[in-house]
């Protein structure tokens, strides 16, 4: 599909793989409204996607994220609390009925912690980038490119068309400095997608 002319190429040049990521994971957790979805990683291009369109959806998203994420993250309707030690706590109480589904979109998440919290059960709980959940015996979601439809960035144009997804600005670097975006993506913890600019 075009690219509407609205929308900044930045933004539409971040949106295909993490929005296609999202709501494959959103899908396969087959989540219903009213239930709790707990993001581990919602500060990323994923996790951000996913928040909005679970919340969207009529869920409550509980999230994991570091503290300058915060603000941005409860300004999108998600409870927020920091990942690391002690986070089991922090989400049961945000949660304290529990959570009825979990996403992971972080390569350092606590599975073992999502696993605890969905009640010693591997079921619904997805990852998108943390491999211990192989050994866990969770569902690790891996992508194709078959899976970018046209359909899928339908769906993703249209929610942001009607104002249901808002992404942080794109990190911009010079396609000459390649290099120093590398650096910048090993850092883990910047904010928006990475494009390179002609
Ligand atoms: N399987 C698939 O089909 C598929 C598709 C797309 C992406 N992925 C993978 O999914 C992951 C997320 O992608 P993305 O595009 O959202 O990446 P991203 O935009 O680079 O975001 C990564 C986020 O991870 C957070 N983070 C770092 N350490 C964390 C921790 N210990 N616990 C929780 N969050 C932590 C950081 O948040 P803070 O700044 O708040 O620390 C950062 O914003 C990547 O590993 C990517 O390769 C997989």
């Amino acid at each position: 599909i075009s690219k509407p002319d609205e929308l900044d190429s930045k933004v539409a040049a971040a949106l295909p793989v993490a929005g296609e990521a999202a709501l494959r994971a959103l899908a396969h957790l087959g989540l219903q409204r009213g239930e709790t979805l707990l993001v581990l990683g919602a500060a990323g291009g994923v996790g951000t996607i996913a928040t909005q369109l679970a919340i969207a959806a009529g869920a409550k998203v509980v999230a994991t994220a570091g503290e300058a994420n915060h603000e941005r993250l409860r300004a999108l309707g998600a409870a927020v609390t920091t990942y690391g030690d002690g986070q089991l706590d922090r989400i049961r109480a945000l949660a304290p009925h529990g959570v009825d589904a979990v996403l992971s979109a972080s390569a350092t998440g606590a599975l073992g912690d999502a696993v605890e919290l969905r009640g010693g059960t591997t079921g619904r709980i997805a990852s998108l980038a943390d491999t211990s959940a192989f050994e866990l015996g969770i569902d690790f979601l891996a992508g194709t490119p078959a899976d970018r439809s046209r359909e899928t960035l339908r769906t993703l144009v249209s929610a942001w068309r009607q104002g249901r997804l808002v992404l942080p600005p794109a990190r911009r670097f010079a396609l000459h400095d390649a290099v120093a975006a590398h650096r910048e993506l090993d850092h883990g913890h910047g904010t928006g997608k990475i494009v390179l600019v002609p």
